[in-house]
């Protein structure tokens, strides 16, 4: 086994409720445009249905929902994980019906919505989220629900941001979302020119996307070991894990029994699967 392939690409920054509430108690907000994305506004307007019900996570100043609310959208919500800015924003729309404010853990929260908004809050989460993500975004959107919104194209020295590639995307969102759109934005900020993709990926309805805890791998090469053995069963469209090696996402045409995950990984006796509900 190649040793290079053992390391893991972790932040060593836990970011959570504190850090993120610390970088607006800082006023440390360089990500904050100030205005709607223009990428973001541009789709806003190609919207009908002024009644859908649409999420933003890891909202910010959500100059998004601002826009919606002009537009005469009804039913927004928004949630983010900082107080601080919450707070803010609950003063910002104080008595609009048509906004639902929420602090707390976007992968805590409940909820069907017909689209999510993304905008600079995947690139937020440790890159070890993405499988989560993925998976909790499928279970927010209803039937015939779209995420859409904006990704980063370019990969960063450090994070927050973390960045990535089309490829990757396609990788991860693979078979669990159908993608209508996925390319470079024509319309960013200057500073983000050429390093944003718009995208719209349809959720895929027809498949059973779950999310395991894995247990016993350290090395990538194991990692390709044991998502190869889930990929070819008959029933598995997709398997990735985390870059942590604890979360495995699998889609299928029907869910699969956990006890034939374990057994598939059996023939090495660290390795334990449970099911994330
Ligand atoms: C880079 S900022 C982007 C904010 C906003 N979308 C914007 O573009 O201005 C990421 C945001 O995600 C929030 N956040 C991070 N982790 C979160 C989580 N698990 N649940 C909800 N919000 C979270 C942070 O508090 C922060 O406001």
């Amino acid at each position: 086994m190649n040793n290079e392939q053992c390391c893991v690409v972790s932040c060593d920054k836990p970011l959570d409720q504190d850090y993120w509430d610390a970088q607006y108690k800082a006023k440390s907000t360089g990500w904050d445009l100030g205005q709607v994305s223009p990428p973001i506004k541009a789709y806003i307007d190609t919207l009908t249905n002024k009644n859908c019900s649409i999420l933003i996570p890891g909202c910010g100043n959500t100059y998004e929902a601002e826009y919606l609310l002009q537009q005469g959208f009804t039913n927004i919500t928004v949630i983010d994980i900082a107080p601080t800015l919450v707070e803010d924003i609950k003063q910002k729309f104080v008595a609009n019906s048509h906004i639902k404010i929420i602090q707390g853990d976007f992968f805590e929260h409940q909820g069907k919505y017909d689209l999510i908004i993304e905008q600079t809050f995947f690139c937020a989460l440790p890159p070890t989220m993405r499988q989560k993500y993925v998976w909790k975004m499928h279970q927010l959107l209803t039937e015939e629900g779209v995420l859409s919104g904006l990704l980063f194209n370019k990969y960063f020295e450090v994070g927050p941001p973390f960045g990535g590639s089309k490829e990757e995307y396609e990788n991860l969102f693979k078979s669990a979302f159908d993608f209508l759109k996925m390319d470079v934005a024509p319309n960013s900020i200057a500073p983000r020119a050429n390093c944003e993709l718009f995208f719209e990926f349809k959720k895929n309805s027809s498949v059973k996307v779950n999310l395991y805890q894995f247990i016993g791998i350290t090395c990538n090469g194991c990692m390709n070991t044991v998502t190869t053995k889930f990929e070819a069963l008959n029933d598995v469209l997709n398997a990735s894990m985390s870059t942590n090696f604890a979360e495995v996402l699998i889609v299928g045409t029907k869910e699969v029994a956990v006890e034939k995950l374990q057994k598939i990984v059996s023939y090495d006796e660290k390795y334990s699967i449970i099911k994330i509900h």
